[in-house]
């Protein structure tokens, strides 16, 4: 009797850990692999010009197995390609309008002439074109490009519209950090969707997306759910771009491993941070280094937005370089406020469909600041929403045509992975934002909430530097 019972038990935890063993293995054939998009193909044979031709129009995509949503997206179905560029280069683009309403294409964080930055003012018509050039002036960093139509930014981008941009320079071909794009430098694009019973994109915006910002159910990286990234042992970059229309993401990996914070919204930090946390509010990016180096093959590592899972790294095999963390990144000139010509006040305030910055709303045909070229000026900028309950109603601000650095959040230094390039900020329920930059080109620009429901009720306004 005890023989029988020894094969029962042994023979009972052999079918037990073939079993979990098996169902490990299918939820891990379950997590779709993360798609790499493509990098924009420059069709001029001169190093120092590029063309690029971005079309944005109609797409199909099943996001869900089994069932198909239309879609947005530059070049494709959904997002849209990298687009590199080097300092110094001169930028042909040429933008085919595919869709059957008004779009624009926006470069986020690009330094550009107003005329060139693709705000609501630079409309193309359905079936239209619009060609831009301009030269590329600045450090080397993350940006992106989305559409900026008055009104329909929020719905454009839900549905598809948005892509990186990376700019290349000296420090950062110099710096021995990973950089082979889709090897062991990886852009993560973080957005989430809601989807109806059919699978399909859904945008209908409730009173709560209105006060707070869309808020999905499920979370897309680079637009596919929960997938998964084979990395191996070593140092992995991955540029992350809060693409999310109103979602302020809480970032940590499995385990509360640290990272380093290599780069904010408009380059490299002076020096390199680690943290176990990242804050990033809709529209800003972050570049980080995530040392895989002491896991087995077949290790995972999750990363996480508080207690959700964005996606999952698998690791199998070693890099054959191996990297560290440089402990200079790039030389930051602070800007002394004792420069700054004016400061302005930007208060942020009102709730749905009365928000307001400086209690005005979005006018096209108003100019609500005067700005002098090559200027320094410092802006203050409040979020005057009460908190209601436990949600908090956040303002990520952002500016168009400049990078800002931050002098202080509500009168302090802000932390280290903050005090580098920045062109979005996120301003908390009560808090005051000092930020200081230099206007480098002519032009009409937007300041606005990066919460793309806000902005598209009305929390933006618009500066002429001149
Ligand atoms: Cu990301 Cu006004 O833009
Ligand atoms: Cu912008
Ligand atoms: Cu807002």
């Amino acid at each position: 009797a005890i023989i029988l019972l020894a094969i029962v038990i042994i023979g009972g935890a052999v079918f037990y850990s073939w079993h979990v063993k098996k169902s490990a293995e299918q939820k891990d054939a379950q997590h779709p692999a993360l798609p790499i998009p493509a990098v924009l193909k420059d069709t001029n044979p001169d190093p120092d010009v590029a063309d690029f031709t971005l079309t944005a129009q109609h797409g199909k995509k099943e996001f869900i197995a089994g069932k198909t949503s239309t879609t947005y997206g530059y070049n494709g179905n959904y997002l849209g390609p990298v687009i590199r560029v080097r300092k110094g280069e001169k930028v042909n683009m040429t933008v085919k309008n595919d869709l059957k309403e008004v779009t624009t294409v926006h470069w986020h964080g690009l330094l550009v002439p107003g005329s060139a930055d693709g705000g609501p003012h630079n409309t193309i018509l359905p079936g239209k074109t619009w060609k831009v050039s301009f030269t590329v002036s600045q450090q080397a960093a993350t940006l992106w490009y989305h559409p900026h139509p008055m009104g329909k930014t929020g719905e454009q981008v839900y549905k598809g519209l948005a892509g990186l941009i990376y700019v290349d320079d000296q420090n950062s071909e110099k710096l021995d950090i990973p950089k082979d794009y889709g090897k062991n430098d990886f852009p993560l694009v973080l957005q989430d969707r809601r989807f109806t019973k059919n699978g399909q994109l859904s945008y209908k915006l409730d009173m709560n997306d209105q006060v707070f910002g869309f808020q999905g159910t499920t979370e897309l990286v680079n637009g596919v759910i929960q997938p998964q990234l084979t990395v191996k042992r070593g140092l992995v970059r991955l540029r992350i771009l809060n693409g999310s229309n109103g979602r302020t993401y809480n970032l940590h990996l499995s385990g509360n491993q640290t990272f380093t914070q290599i780069a904010s919204d408009g380059g490299f930090l002076a020096s390199p941070v680690k943290m176990k946390k990242l804050t990033l509010s809709a529209g800003e990016r972050a570049e980080i280094l995530v040392d895989f180096s002491k896991l087995r093959d077949g290790g995972m590592l999750q990363l996480k937005n508080g207690k959700e899972t964005l996606m999952y790294f698998k690791v199998k095999g070693k890099y054959t370089k191996s990297y560290s963390v440089p402990r200079k990144l790039a030389t930051i000139k602070k800007i002394p406020d004792s420069k700054a010509v004016k400061t302005r006040k930007f208060v942020m305030s009102g709730m749905g469909p009365n928000v307001s910055i400086n209690g005005k709303q979005m006018d096209m045909n108003h100019i609500d600041e005067t700005v002098k070229l090559h200027s320094i000026e410092i802006w203050e900028i409040k979020n005057a929403s009460t908190s209601m309950g436990t949600k908090k109603m956040v303002h990520p601000f952002h500016v168009h045509g400049v990078q800002f650095q931050i002098l202080s959040i509500n009168g302090k230094t802000p932390p280290a992975n903050e005090q580098g390039w920045k062109d979005t900020v996120l301003v908390n329920p009560g808090d005051t934002v000092k930020v200081i930059m230099r206007f480098p080109f002519k032009g009409i620009y937007m300041y606005h909430c990066h919460i793309l429901e806000h902005e598209d009720l009305g929390m933006m306004g618009q500066f002429e530097v001149k």
